[in-house]
């Protein structure tokens, strides 16, 4: 059998402010294997960016295991890129296209593998044409193409992405959702996502968590429920979404959550 990508076994996170320490996550074990795509639902403030920050090495865990290809996770790991929600904050605006996905590997290759890497991951987000503009003179949806390319510029094999397409209208995101199928079909990275979305998180895993919990009144997050996504591939916008199964899955996600009250 193929050695697990993430394998999380009772993880806990505690999490320190000024008003004391609390318990954000608790017993949440996973596997996720290779070239998977996962998708984590849940409602706000149930711990989902604190786990996304805990696979990237970003906040530390409490108690359980956290391993990364056998080796446990102390910090951000080589080949593991997060995807933030908020674009506007994680790239530079004075940069222009080309080089803020070159930020990552500047200094690190050689300048024509440096070149040819970045053309290629602009192509990849179907963004040539646009290499020299400023970030400031794109529209959103291409901003967050462009937080895209400059995580796929590293060819991770670890793709963590935090909400990637919660500020996009409905229109762009089921374009980048699209993008974004398509660059897992050729780099077979591995693939976690965060979503309020039940819909997005159906259309593009093949395994959606849901994370439940309350914090804010003692209750931590935990995942609640694992639904395997056996819809075929290549996805469509518009047949993958009329399947009996798409609308049986959604109706399951949108009970765990809680989406129609009792
Ligand atoms: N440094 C911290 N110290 C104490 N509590 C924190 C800290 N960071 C986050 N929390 C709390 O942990 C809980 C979970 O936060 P988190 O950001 O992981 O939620 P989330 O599920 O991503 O929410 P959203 O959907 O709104 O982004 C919240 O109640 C938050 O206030
Ligand atoms: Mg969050």
């Amino acid at each position: 059998m193929n050695q697990p990508m993430y394998e999380l076994k009772n993880v806990a996170v505690d999490l320190s402010n000024a008003a004391g320490t609390r318990r954000i996550l608790e017993d949440v074990s996973m596997t996720v294997m290779p070239n998977e795509v996962v998708g984590i639902v849940g409602r706000s403030g149930t711990g989902k960016t604190t786990l996304m920050r805990a696979l990237g090495g970003l906040t530390p865990i409490t108690e359980g295991s956290l391993t990364l290809q056998g080796k446990a996770v102390t910090g951000p790991a080589d080949g593991v890129v997060t995807v933030f929600q908020d674009y506007g904050n994680a790239l530079l605006p004075w940069r222009t296209v080309a080089k803020n996905v070159a930020l990552p590997l500047e200094g690190k290759v050689a300048r024509s593998e440096l070149r040819d890497r970045v053309s290629t991951a602009i192509e990849m987000v179907q963004l040539k044409g646009r290499e020299n503009d400023y970030l400031s003179s794109l529209s959103g949806g291409m901003q967050q193409r462009v937080q895209i390319a400059r995580a796929l510029v590293l060819n991770p094999r670890v793709v963590l992405m935090d909400e990637p397409f919660g500020a996009l209208d409905a229109l762009t995101k089921a374009s980048l959702q699209d993008v974004l199928l398509g660059l897992h079909e050729q780099n077979q990275a591995t693939i976690i996502f965060i979503t309020h979305d039940l819909e997005e998180a159906i259309y593009l895993s093949d395994r959606t968590f849901v994370i439940s919990g309350n914090v804010s009144s003692g209750q931590p997050g935990h995942l609640s429920m694992e639904v395997p996504v056996a819809l075929p591939r290549p996805r469509n916008q518009l047949t993958t979404r009329e399947m009996p199964e798409y609308i049986a899955l959604r109706h399951r996600l949108a009970e765990a959550i809680d989406l129609v009250p009792a």
